[in-house]
């Protein structure tokens, strides 16, 4: 066993799953109408950009959660020495096509093999929401580890209270899976309990296509 265990979540094999399922209309969607591309939605963008600005001197970057490689891809565009990585093989399949030129792998934030203090920069980029509350702090305290004194993490997630079960998704597919909400101030707690200085929140209102949302950057202090 590894020195900093952390726990599987009991859902993980469905989530998988569901999101293999979607893995092609999600990629369809962000190539074909610009929703859930970065580049569509200037504070998102902004943000990604922000961290960008931050970590491109301070070493490697990993895109947990990738999946199509969008935002993998646009920051290796700026120079940056990203990879990605997400849970679900049929997502990564969709992110080699993509973007031939970028590095991904198929593995859970659960069971990452990361080095202490070998990051530069972290993402968790609408990919946290599922995990398990009980889990996601356990995997934040590993990005912490991971980060080099300095790094940086940043997070986009849902804005919420409810654990929202999901039956379909992404053109009426269906899935299963849970998006854990989160309240700003619940997960700041979380994120500075792991160990990181939060450095920037930015709270998005609800929009035509999603509910509330929350980016927050935090940087592991030294
Ligand atoms: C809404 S998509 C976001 C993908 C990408 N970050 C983006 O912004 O386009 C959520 C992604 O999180 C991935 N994911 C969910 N649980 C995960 C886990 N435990 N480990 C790694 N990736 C996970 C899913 O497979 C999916 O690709």
């Amino acid at each position: 066993m590894r020195a900093h265990h952390i726990d599987r979540p009991a859902d993980l094999d469905v989530v998988r799953e569901s999101y293999d399922r979607v893995a092609d209309n999600y990629a369809h969607m962000v190539v074909t109408t610009g929703i859930g591309d970065i580049r569509s939605h200037p504070w998102l963008k902004a943000s990604i950009d922000a961290f960008a600005d931050t970590v491109s001197e301070l070493g490697p970057v990993l895109d947990v959660g990738c999946g199509p490689g969008t935002v993998t891809a646009y920051l290796a565009e700026r120079g940056l020495d990203v990879s990605g990585v997400d849970l679900s093989p049929r997502m990564i399949e969709n992110a080699r096509r993509l973007h031939p030129q970028c590095r991904f792998s198929v593995a859970s934030a659960t069971d990452l093999d990361l080095g202490e203090a070998s990051l530069g920069g972290v993402l968790g980029w609408w990919s946290l929401f599922n995990l398990p509350r009980d889990v996601l702090p356990q995997v934040l305290a590993q990005f912490a580890r991971a980060l080099k004194p300095g790094g940086h993490f940043i997070t986009a997630t849902h804005v919420g209270d409810e654990d929202a079960v999901r039956t379909e998704a992404y053109g009426g597919v269906p899935v299963r899976w849970t998006t854990h909400k989160w309240q700003p101030e619940q997960l700041v707690a979380l994120i500075e309990q792991a160990g990181l200085h939060p450095v920037a929140e930015l709270r998005l209102p609800p929009e035509e296509y999603s509910g509330p949302g929350l980016v927050v950057m935090a940087k592991r202090p030294g």
